[in-house]
């Protein structure tokens, strides 16, 4: 029987978010209900919210989140009724050219579920990132949901959904950051930061972080920065280089995803070094520069997908790294919040007073 519980949904462009009720099937193949326990706000669902992402209205948001499984499909057998999971949007197909030349972080065809979750009135929902978690329950399809420790917190390890993830994986899976780099991390919000905690778990002897927030730089240092700059009042590539004897950082991630953040990291990196862009563009911005720059540096320039993560293999290994008390992904988690408030909490995070606010429900 399909079930109606609350979830909150962008019905238009720019118009508040509303908890209404919403209709989720019952599984069908492949898929699997998920009663959802918590899930991070995070900038992507602002995007959502202003048609940044797309026009496909109405849009179910969240999808940094953790729950129970519910109920499952016909032929699921990789999680069972009970499992504790963190969800992911990067359910490989193992089908397609990527996932056959072994690179399935790069999979072109993700799965998601095929029903659709719906209003009362039948119309079609459009699941964030293929997840839609600000909601007492949701449907996806069984390989967005890993398995981890049942022990560890909620709030906190459904961050690896997303954010979390993303910026982690920039430094140690897309930048190969490794001990004793330097490293540098522009834009020190939940994404940037992890980035910074990443680096530091992978071994980095100097993280410069770069924020023009003074609040935002204090967080970064907490979370592993040895050095911090202030680019509102500073040049960001001379400081970085003055803190590299003079050469730049080996690898430098831009957090923002901006023009002129991208050209600080490009120039601010030693010669032959990486940049990694994680931050996401607008389709409008473009990039003007001499190419005899970009030969005449060497190195890599990277762009960073979901931190290049593989869910089944990284989110387990994290989650237990945190449960040790090696990773303090318990930092991000500024503030606990309600359902029917994500609405202020895209205003907090507007004014950059969080580094996630999470839903628990
Ligand atoms: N690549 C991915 O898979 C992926 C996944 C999740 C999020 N993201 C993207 O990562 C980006 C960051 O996300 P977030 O949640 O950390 O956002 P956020 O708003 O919390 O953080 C952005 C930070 O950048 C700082 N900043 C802005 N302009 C700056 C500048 N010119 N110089 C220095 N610092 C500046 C802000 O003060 C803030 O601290 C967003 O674009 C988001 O969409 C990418
Ligand atoms: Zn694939
Ligand atoms: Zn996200």
């Amino acid at each position: 029987m399909p079930q109606q519980v609350r979830g909150v949904v962008a019905r238009a462009k720019g118009a508040p978010v509303e908890v209404v009720p919403i209709v989720i099937p019952d599984p069908g193949p492949g898929e699997v209900v998920v009663a959802i326990a918590a899930c991070g706000v995070c900038h992507t669902d602002l995007h959502y919210r202003e048609g940044g992402i797309n026009d496909e209205f109405p849009f179910l948001l969240g999808h940094e989140a953790a729950g129970v499984v519910e109920s499952v499909g016909a032929g699921v057998d990789s999680v069972a009724v009970g499992d504790f999971v963190v969800l992911n949007w990067r359910a490989v197909c193992g089908q397609c050219r990527a996932c056959k030349r072994g690179r399935p972080q790069y999979c072109f065809d993700t799965h998601n579920a095929t029903q659709k979750m719906t209003l009362e009135d039948g119309t079609e929902l459009t699941p964030a990132l293929g997840i839609g978690a600000f909601a007492d329950k949701t449907l996806v399809h069984a390989g967005q949901c890993t398995k981890v420790d049942p022990s560890a917190d909620p709030a906190v390890v459904g961050l690896l959904g997303c954010g979390v993830m993303a910026g982690l994986g920039a430094a140690v899976n897309t930048g190969g950051v490794t001990r004793g780099d330097s490293v540098a991390v522009i834009g020190c919000g939940g994404v940037g930061d992890a980035a910074i905690m990443g680096a530091r778990l992978a071994g980095a002897n100097k993280i410069i972080a770069v924020d023009r927030d003074p609040r935002k730089l204090e967080w970064a240092t907490d979370l592993g920065a040895t050095h911090t700059i202030n680019g509102a009042e500073v040049d960001a590539v001379e400081a970085i280089q003055e803190l590299t004897g003079g050469f730049g950082a080996d690898v430098v991630i831009d957090a923002v995803g901006r023009p002129e953040t991208w050209k600080q990291a490009f120039y601010a990196r030693d010669l032959a070094g990486t940049v990694v862009l994680v931050g996401v563009p607008t389709p409008e911005m473009t990039l003007e520069m001499p190419l005899i720059d970009f030969f005449s540096r060497g190195g890599s320039l990277k762009s960073s997908w979901y931190g290049d993560c593989l869910p089944e293999r990284d989110f387990p290994m994290l989650v237990d790294l945190y449960q040790q008390g090696r990773l303090p992904l318990e930092k991000f988690v500024t503030e606990r919040i309600a359902l029917d408030q994500v609405e202020k909490a895209f205003e907090t995070m507007h004014r950059g007073e969080v580094l996630r606010s999470v839903v628990v429900l």
